[in-house]
């Protein structure tokens, strides 16, 4: 099938938020485990709630409400600079280590971004970390005021890069996102950063399992939908080899 553009989510996908580990353990050293793995669980249940709600808020809100909530959770107080500079790291989250060669061996293809983040706070973060030398389009989900998986979100696309959604190949590592895309209508490319095997290995060695663990069983694996990804890649290096 044709690829007429590569639309790629952004965070957990190109940008790795497990680096926000870095501010929420310099932050709170015995608990930054904890709260940066409920922080992102409890941000896209916001984001899933709040579109089922019809009541949309700027991913930047929900992203501070659901740290809000995490802290007040765990009997931790936060001034707010604590959360200024916390939220800081959403606009200079670490790249995958292998983003920017891997968008430069797809130079030739039209290469868009395609997430829940606003517009505000995505481009801040395109800019800040390089990767809007690579990219054409940065598609935020605020014009539809819905969230991933909603179509709305999905159908943004077509209208923006004047593509039908056959001829994208979306990319994504969150399992969710992956899943509903697929259904929606795009080609699919997961990517797997966790295996089925690795993961019962981890299990295996530590079975009362720490929230890092919890992220990849509930976010990193793939849904028991009966919809499968047209690709399962292990890093977006693998790209280069589909177009
Ligand atoms: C995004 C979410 C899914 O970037 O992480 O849209």
């Amino acid at each position: 099938m044709a690829i007429k553009a590569i639309v790629f989510d952004a965070y957990g996908t190109l940008y790795d938020v497990q680096s926000l580990s870095q501010i929420t353990n310099a932050e709170f050293p015995r608990h930054g485990e904890l709260i940066t793995q409920v922080w992102r669980l409890k941000q896209l249940e916001y984001t899933w709630l709040r579109t089922l709600m019809q009541s949309y808020q700027s991913f930047w809100d929900i992203s501070r409400d659901s740290l809000e909530f995490t802290l007040n959770a765990i009997g931790q107080t936060a001034s707010p600079a604590q959360i200024d500079r916390i939220m800081e790291k959403y606009l200079n989250l670490d790249p995958y280590p292998e983003a920017i060669d891997a968008l430069t061996a797809l130079k030739g293809v039209p290469l868009a971004i395609l997430s829940n983040g606003n517009q505000t706070m995505l481009d801040a973060l395109v800019q800040n970390s390089g990767l809007d030398k690579h990219l054409d389009a940065v598609i935020s989900v605020e014009k539809a005021r819905k969230f991933k998986p909603d179509p709305d979100a999905y159908g943004l696309v077509e209208s923006a890069l004047n593509v039908r959604p056959a001829d994208v190949l979306f990319v994504s590592s969150n399992a969710f996102d992956a899943t509903a895309a697929k259904d929606f209508g795009f080609q699919v490319a997961w990517i797997e950063r966790v295996t089925p095997q690795d993961l019962a290995a981890e299990v295996e060695a530590n079975p009362v399992t720490g929230p890092g663990t919890m992220f990849k069983i509930l976010r990193m694996q793939m849904e028991t939908f009966d919809i499968e990804p047209d690709h399962r890649l292990k890093t977006l290096s693998d790209l280069a080899a589909l177009t």
